[in-house]
């Protein structure tokens, strides 16, 4: 009598424990489920397509100054005036690489190492091995300014 009563207790706390995974893990999906849909909407329309944008000009500090002859040296060939974009390199002047998407550690990044393909048509962008690390960040100061001069600003979710 006493056996079985403790097995009943036993099937029981297991079926317990069972309902409390399966509603876990329906929680996971679920929120998965979320931050999935959420990257899907915050998707930049033109993503995957070649663009160049309209760059308002900036009143650039000193350090952007420097950063823009350093660029116009070595990525304007593909990334165009202003880094505007071109046939060769998309804008950088866009969304996709405001700072919470694209933080700096992208840009000293993109220079040392190259970048695969992933968000455009564009192909590869080969390693820039000539442009020191401080001069990528004074890149970084120019492509910032002319970023926020232009409405770009911190977004979250590839925004
Ligand atoms: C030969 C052409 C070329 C040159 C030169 C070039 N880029 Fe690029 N760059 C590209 C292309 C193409 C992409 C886009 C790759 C993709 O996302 O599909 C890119 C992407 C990037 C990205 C985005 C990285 C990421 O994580 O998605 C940054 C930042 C960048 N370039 C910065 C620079 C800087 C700074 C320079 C100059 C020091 C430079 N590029 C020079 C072609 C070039």
């Amino acid at each position: 009598m006493t056996m079985r009563k403790s097995e009943r207790r036993k099937k029981r706390r297991m079926l317990k424990q069972r309902k409390q995974v399966a509603a876990l893990a329906a929680l996971v999906l679920a929120a998965l489920g979320f931050v999935a849909l959420l990257a899907l909407v915050n998707r930049p329309a033109d993503e995957g397509q070649a663009v160049t944008v309209e760059v308002q000009p900036a009143d650039l500090s000193p350090e952007a100054e420097a950063g823009e002859a350093l660029f116009k040296a070595n990525c304007q060939a593909c990334h165009g005036p202003n880094a505007a974009g071109t046939k060769l390199g998309p804008p950088l002047i866009h969304d996709i690489y405001n700072p919470g998407h694209h933080s700096d550690d992208a840009f000293y990044l993109a220079a040392a190492t190259g970048v695969r393909q992933h968000h455009w048509p564009y192909g590869d962008m080969p390693a820039q091995p000539q442009v020191s690390r401080e001069e990528v960040g004074r890149i970084i100061r120019f492509v910032r300014e002319l970023q926020e001069a232009n409405g770009i600003v911190t977004k979250r979710y590839g925004g």
